[in-house]
């Protein structure tokens, strides 16, 4: 099994590190080679995804990443700045089903910033188009208008058949579960939205044993954090996507828990912690690695065929927590507070 592991840049390589200390503990034949992503790939070859870093990934079987982004890029001209990286994988190796699972653990109920009863228990899923939609939609650009005045401008897009294959991973997800489907969308501004909306009741009717629901996203929002067990599985596009799964996480206490995959139609994946390169703790050993630690698992569960090691290391991370290990994002009185490592060691130990 080839794992291309791409650290990246801020709290990436510590957050990885401890990814796959835990990882070489299941005593699993991994072939694991590491590249430089983001900024690092800038400082090392000028380009955020670099060709070689690129080869890795598309030659590997699964990819697991850090985070990239560093404000001491953001005055680079956008091909340069780290975030490229991330979006170029995405779309080079066509990525569009990204798999968001935000559960709150029995222990963490308390470091919500949610009531328990409003979030004990929380188990829903966010699958979110990723390699169409404004993100990628052409022509996006500054401009000059004829008053002279700059005005920036992108696209949103989707056609049917991105619509329709993202719609089959969530109907698929929900069977696997409660078989409550939320398609979320701005139907009653966008046009884009408005396709969306009828693609998927169409790809319904091949489900009738999944519950769809269309919401607005500013509503979805809102529902979020009213009433968020009302959710089973959630599919929305790209943006809308990006921004629900920072509000679900912090239902489960912390953005530093939420893992994801992000799949291709064959189930090949890059596998990375739904939070950012945090530049202003890294190097300080303060970051939670159970987000990577859970990518990681999601990566043996999607990509490699390795279920049972998953189970083995999420039962270890529900461990840790029980044993009282808290990072300080999730810090709360009467836990034990370690750093990065320390959280690592923790789950290594219970495996
Ligand atoms: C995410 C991130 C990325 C995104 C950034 C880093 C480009 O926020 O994975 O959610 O917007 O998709
Ligand atoms: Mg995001």
């Amino acid at each position: 099994m080839k794992i291309a592991v791409l650290p990246g840049d801020g709290i990436g390589p510590e957050i990885v590190a401890q990814a796959l200390h835990v990882l070489q503990r299941l005593e699993l034949p991994f072939e694991i080679e590491r590249a430089p992503v983001g900024g690092a790939g800038y400082e090392a070859a000028g380009d955020p995804l670099p060709a070689a870093t690129l080869a890795l990934a598309k030659a590997a079987d699964a990819i697991l990443f850090g985070a990239v982004g560093d404000p001491r890029y953001d005055a680079l001209a956008r091909s340069k700045r780290p975030e490229q990286a991330i979006l170029g994988l995405r779309k080079a190796l066509a990525l569009f089903a990204n798999l968001r699972p935000a559960q709150v653990h029995a222990e963490l109920t308390q470091a919500s910033a949610l009531r328990p009863e409003i979030v004990g228990g929380l188990d829903i899923l966010i699958v979110r188009e990723l390699t169409g939609d404004i993100y990628f939609g052409e022509p996006k650009g500054i401009r000059r208008t004829d008053t002279g005045e700059r005005e920036g401008f992108d696209t949103m897009r989707y056609r049917e058949s991105e619509v329709r294959r993202i719609a089959r991973v969530a109907f698929e997800a929900a069977r696997k579960r409660k078989r409550k489907l939320c398609s979320v969308d701005k139907a009653n501004v966008l046009e884009t939205s408005q396709l969306w909306r009828e693609v998927v009741a169409a790809e319904a009717k091949a489900y009738p044993d999944i519950a769809l629901q269309h919401m607005y996203v500013d509503n979805c929002a809102m529902q979020l954090v009213r009433e968020p067990k009302q959710f089973d599985v959630i599919v929305t596009g790209n943006l809308f996507g990006d921004i629900l799964s920072d509000e679900a996480s912090m239902l489960t206490g912390s953005i530093g828990m939420l893992p994801s995959a992000s799949l291709d139609a064959s189930g090949r994946g890059l596998y990375e912690p739904i939070h950012g390169s945090a530049p202003d703790i890294a190097g300080r050993g303060l970051a939670n690695p159970l987000a990577t630690i859970l990518s990681a698992a999601m990566m043996l569960r999607h990509s490699l065929g390795h279920p049972e090691a998953a189970e083995r290391i999420e039962r270890a991370v529900g461990r840790a927590l029980r044993d009282g290990y808290r990072t300080a994002d999730i810090y709360t009185a009467g836990t034990r507070k370690v750093g990065t490592q320390e959280m690592g060691e923790a789950v290594a130990a219970r495996l």
